[in-house]
């Protein structure tokens, strides 16, 4: 039973008429006296109609029951006025468990030092491509392995999303690199992506040393990520790191037009604790499970970068900045350079927005053996 062994992972035992009835919430049981080799196998049956699905992890059967709306959040003061996105929010935040469309079961059955957590969505395929060609390639660098994966919800709805799955579901066939579960993959449900991520990570991969958590459209100098966490004086990743662009006292964004926009009903405080921003970061194997465990008594925060950073406080630990971390594009000294530029970015860990083509050009000419770059 390894994947219930460390039983943090909770669960409410209900005997259907046809199924044996599983359903994982927050609350903590045990599960591992219990004899699962005894219900048929079976594969997603993923009916729209229906108000539950049936999903395959790992051999075993579960029916997760559909989220509810909790209706009363419309008694909020003022609730009327927010924008639609924040409404829609609210009325979900409290859903934490979602079936699992892709699983990677034996990810990490092998070694893993670093491995890369990519936020995608079903649409951006070709930044998909373009990250397995290059700086997300699984290998040994260094001695050490790199392996990745993709974190996913669904888009669209009806033909369209079914239509999008199985785009996925081809691309898992030919790269085994996707992890999907049922919610709409929108701005903000990137909260619940990650300690969805960290829900399985905890099962699934504890012993990865050392985790990249990015977008799927920023530059990531894994070489260099590789040889900064090697270098490390005293951490195998079973200690606390976790660093990339710092924000300290970022203000909470009070517009209504924002993106951003978070209204004090979910927030009071002006400002957020420190974060790293979500562009990309680096942590330790140790710190993606004590953001997860403290994640269990926090309610979501739909800024998924700034929620770590109340994960991490609450665990007493700080983030950190890493002067290597570009989230916020860059001000390349040399003249007439842009973004492009190779000799700036070979020493970098991270540089936010690339276009899948230019990702391509610059992983290749950052190892250009014969690049000359003025020191
Ligand atoms: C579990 O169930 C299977 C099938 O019913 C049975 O063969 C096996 O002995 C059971 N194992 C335990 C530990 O009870
Ligand atoms: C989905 O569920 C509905 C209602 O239970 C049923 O009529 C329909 O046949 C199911 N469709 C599939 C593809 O299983
Ligand atoms: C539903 O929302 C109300 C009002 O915000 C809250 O008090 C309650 O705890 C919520 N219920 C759940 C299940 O999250
Ligand atoms: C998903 O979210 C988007 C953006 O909020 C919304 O337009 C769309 O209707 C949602 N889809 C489903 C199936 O809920
Ligand atoms: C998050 O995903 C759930 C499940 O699809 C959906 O009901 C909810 O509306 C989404 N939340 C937001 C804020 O898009």
């Amino acid at each position: 039973m390894r994947i219930f062994r460390r039983g943090n992972i909770a669960a409410v035992f209900v005997l259907g008429a046809t199924f044996l009835v599983i359903y994982f919430c927050q609350n903590s049981a045990d599960l591992t006296n219990y004899n699962f080799s005894s219900s048929p196998l079976t594969d997603v049956v993923n009916n729209d109609s229906q108000s539950e699905t049936v999903i395959k992890l790992h051999t075993h059967e579960f029916l997760v029951p559909k989220c509810e709306a909790n209706k009363s959040v419309a008694d909020m003061k003022d609730f009327s006025s927010l924008p639609d996105t924040i409404k829609n929010f609210l009325y979900y935040r409290h859903c934490r468990t979602f079936p699992l469309l892709l699983d990677l079961p034996g990810k990490c059955s092998k070694e893993v030092f670093l491995l890369l957590v990519i936020k995608s969505s079903p649409l951006n395929y070709d930044r998909r491509e373009v990250l397995r060609k290059t700086w997300a390639k699984e290998r040994l660098h260094n001695g050490a392995w790199i392996r990745r994966i993709f974190i996913l919800g669904t888009s669209d709805s009806g033909y369209e999303k079914k239509k999008l799955n199985k785009l996925l579901k081809v691309e898992q066939e030919d790269f085994n690199d996707i992890l999907q579960w049922d919610f709409n993959d929108t701005f903000h449900n990137l909260t619940l992506k990650q300690m969805l991520f960290y829900g399985w990570m905890e099962r699934n991969c504890p012993n990865a040393r050392f985790l990249f958590n990015g977008d799927d459209d920023v530059f990531a100098h894994t070489d260099n990520m590789v040889e900064y966490l090697q270098n490390l004086p005293d951490n195998d990743g079973s200690k606390h790191l976790f660093t990339g662009y710092l924000f300290l006292n970022e203000k909470v964004v009070r517009w209504k037009g924002s993106k951003y926009f978070i209204p004090v009903q979910i927030q009071e405080s002006n400002t957020y604790l420190p974060y790293c921003g979500g562009g990309g970061y680096l942590l330790s194997g140790y710190t993606a499970l004590v953001i997860y465990r403290m994640s269990q008594s926090i309610p979501i925060h739909p800024i998924d970068d700034a929620y770590m950073g109340i994960c991490l406080s609450k665990a007493g630990l700080s983030p950190s900045s890493h002067i290597g971390v570009k989230t916020l594009g860059l001000n390349i000294p040399s003249k007439g350079a842009d973004n492009l530029e190779p000799c700036y970015l070979r020493d970098l860990l991270l540089v936010h927005r690339f276009l899948p083509a230019d990702m391509y050009l610059m992983w290749r000419e950052v190892h250009n053996p014969h690049l000359k770059c003025n020191p």
